[in-house]
């Protein structure tokens, strides 16, 4: 009695995850919550512990894997599993419409079903009485592998046919692709990274990879998915055509691709495979083409098959993103902002329909992890379509004559010394005039909170580089009114009022002069930093690294920047041209300048004057600024309208200046 009651619950339960796996797994709709789901599987594996005898081997509970196999067995295939014909452009697709049509003899159009042509290795599986009793790869066609008891364990496979259909079929063997979703493979290959392991070169390698363990429990730790296409023997059902095969496989929980298409006539097939190229990038899974198959049944059987592929079908191949090619040169661009870039130059190789030559290696790491050498073969992608990558070497191909590349010690472009940066992934081209920085590195150099010479933007700064006006910093201050004459849309007035902001910015701060060299990784706070702590130039420049690391807040990053810059002739010379064309600023050490020690936050408006000028005017006196309120600030300018800085300046007691006493404090001080 106990025992019967037992038995239904078990079967509930099996029910009931059958159920909930299935709107998970295929459906894609999960309608209860992950523990609730977890809870009942808890419960039933409790339950079956308790009467092993009630254990079936369609249980949900049987999924977790089996003990490891020596080897596989080998299984025949009743009706073997055939290859597929290529075709490549819509020619050849017209072509195998055009021979059907001749050995049917029909004239009008022929009804076609097209689908994905998924990515990953064929299966078979064997569903008897509903149970799922083998499932094997394809193998030669003729035969292949039995690896039930990996099939057992992906979640999309039911181990129990539903019911959903009616009468369930006493045999039912069908055919699929199992493949390995792109987010899987992804995880993967990065779990396999941390772990030490090499990666799977593509989702295809890796699900055959993961299908074929002799340790199911592998497999099951795998992000397997699976589409079925097609059937083999089956038993007790009849279908009509490859639709209604599509159609009804998914009634016994048994996924198709829900991206199968009607097609009547050729030129619908063919229009179908050229809307599901345009997407397919979109798509989570890689697919390689679609596979274009008479629809009826008795056509198909008509038309029979030639040398192990169906005359009814035929696979449309996408253009292949990989190809093979060869690396002639590493070469290394210099990028806007002093970045180096190795570039591969390879022999040119048509990667889906467009010449590749040229991919980008990004850094030094990335070319030691793939081991890329100047003379390797190596297999190219364009990734996502459009940026082509290397992939990998085909090490096999390599031969003595490759050589690893060694990152220059200069710069190709300016000839400036090249570092890498402790903690950084970059080499950095450390040149002040680098042409290939030039423009980006002027644009700091005038930059509101450097040199801030206003009317100097980004377009009169590209001309001038471009006409060769300016070809370094110092450049800048020996501009004429004839030299800026001719440059676009500069009157007369415009003009004068550059050469005045030009004149005018030559008076600066040591912190902004710092600032403004852009020296890679001194932003504008460490710029103050250094400034306060050296005073003037001369007493930077006479510094070492080991002097820089004792300064609070100066790292080893920043120590190596600052050092190699300086250490840098041309820099130093670019420097002393500034200094000779009238650049200066008023030495302070802390205990000379009047404001010095002083931390300034302005808050709300000043009538009369610009933020950045108030700024500027305390800096000079040696004070620094912030933007928030904190402890360490020691005098807040509250101007109209202050808000919320005002507000927390208030409840932490700083001192508090009104504009007009603000001035006053100034006035007195210069
Ligand atoms: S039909 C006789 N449909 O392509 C028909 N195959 O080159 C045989 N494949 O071994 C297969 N997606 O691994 C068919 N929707 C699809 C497919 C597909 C992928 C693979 C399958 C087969 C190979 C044939």
């Amino acid at each position: 009695m106990v025992q019967k009651f037992v038995k239904k619950e078990i079967e509930a339960l099996r029910e009931a995850l059958r159920y909930h796996n299935h709107r998970y797994y295929v459906l894609d709709d999960p309608e209860i919550p992950d523990a609730e789901y977890d809870r009942m599987m808890q419960q039933l594996l409790t339950l079956e512990a308790e009467n092993p005898k009630l254990i079936t081997p369609d249980s949900p509970t049987r999924r977790v894997g089996a003990p490891p196999l020596e080897m596989f067995q080998s299984v025949r295939h009743e009706l073997p599993m055939l290859s597929l014909a290529n075709g490549f452009n819509d020619e050849e697709i017209r072509e195998f419409d055009r021979k059907i049509q001749r050995m049917l003899g029909i004239k009008g159009p022929v009804e076609y079903v097209g689908e994905p042509k998924m990515d990953g290795l064929a299966i078979e599986i064997r569903y008897e009485n509903g149970s799922l009793v083998r499932g094997a790869t394809r193998g030669d066609g003729t035969s292949g592998e039995d690896v039930t008891a990996n099939i057992r364990t992906i979640k999309a496979i039911p181990l129990r046919l539903r019911e959903d259909a009616g009468t369930i079929p006493a045999r039912l063997h069908v055919r699929g692709e199992v493949f390995m979703p792109l987010a899987g493979f992804k995880r993967l290959n990065q779990e396999r990274e941390r772990a030490g392991n090499p990666a799977f070169s593509n989702p295809r390698n890796a699900a055959a990879g993961s299908l074929r363990q002799l340790d199911s429990h592998v497999t099951a730790a795998r992000p397997l998915d699976v589409y079925f296409y097609g059937v083999g023997i089956v038993a007790g059902l009849t279908f009509t055509s490859h639709w209604d095969i599509l159609k009804t496989l998914p009634k016994f929980g048994l996924k198709t691709n829900p991206y199968a298409k009607l097609c009547l006539g050729v030129e619908a097939a063919i229009t179908y495979f050229h809307d599901l190229l345009k997407i397919r990038d979109d798509f989570p899974y890689e697919m390689d083409g679609v596979v274009i198959k008479v629809n009826d049944l008795k056509l198909q059987k008509q038309l029979g098959e030639v040398s192990r592929s169906p005359r009814w079908a035929i696979a449309y191949k996408f253009p292949a993103s990989q190809e093979m090619t060869r690396i002639e040169d590493i070469i290394v661009q210099v990028g806007r902002t002093g970045i180096l870039t190795p570039v591969a130059v390879m022999k040119p190789v048509v990667v889906e329909g467009a010449t590749v030559s040229r991919a980008t290696l990004h850094n030094q790491d990335e070319i030691e992890r793939k081991d890329i050498r100047v003379g390797d073969w190596v297999i190219v992608q364009r990734a996502g379509g459009v940026i082509p990558e290397v992939v990998r070497v085909i090490l096999s191909k390599r031969t003595p004559e490759s050589r690893p590349f060694v990152f220059p010690k200069k710069c190709p472009v300016c000839a400036s010394p090249v570092v890498r940066l402790p903690g950084e992934a970059s080499h950095r081209c450390m040149g002040i005039s680098c042409p290939a920085q030039l423009k980006a590195r002027l644009r700091h150099f005038v930059a509101k909170r450097a040199m801030a010479i206003d009317g100097l933007g980004q377009k009169l700064v590209n001309q001038m580089v471009d006409k060769g006006i300016v070809k370094n910093f110092s450049d800048i201050y020996h501009l004429t009114r004839e030299t800026i004459a001719g440059l676009d849309r500069m009157g007369e007035t415009s003009a004068r009022n550059l050469l005045d902001e030009i004149e005018k910015s030559k008076r600066t701060t040591f912190a902004r002069f710092l600032y403004a060299l852009g020296i890679p990784l001194v932003g504008e706070h460490l710029a103050q930093v250094l400034a306060d702590h050296y005073g003037c130039f001369d007493a930077l420049v006479k510094t070492d690294e080991s002097s820089l690391l004792e300064i609070n807040e100066i790292g080893p990053q920043v120590a190596q920047s600052v050092q190699t810059f300086l250490a840098t002739p041309e820099n130093l010379e670019t420097i002393q041209r500034l200094f000779e064309a009238g650049v200066h600023y008023e030495e302070t050490s802390k205990n000379e300048a009047p404001l010095s020690g002083e931390v300034f936050v302005f808050t709300g408006t000043l009538p009369g004057m610009a933020r950045d000028e108030a700024k500027q005017i305390v800096e000079k006196l040696g004070a620094t600024t912030a933007n928030q309120v904190s402890r360490k600030i020691t005098c807040v300018v509250a101007g109209e309208k202050a808000g919320s800085k005002l507000q927390k300046a208030r409840a932490l007691g700083l001192k508090i200046l009104t504009p007009e006493a603000f001035k006053a404090i100034i006035e007195e001080k210069v």
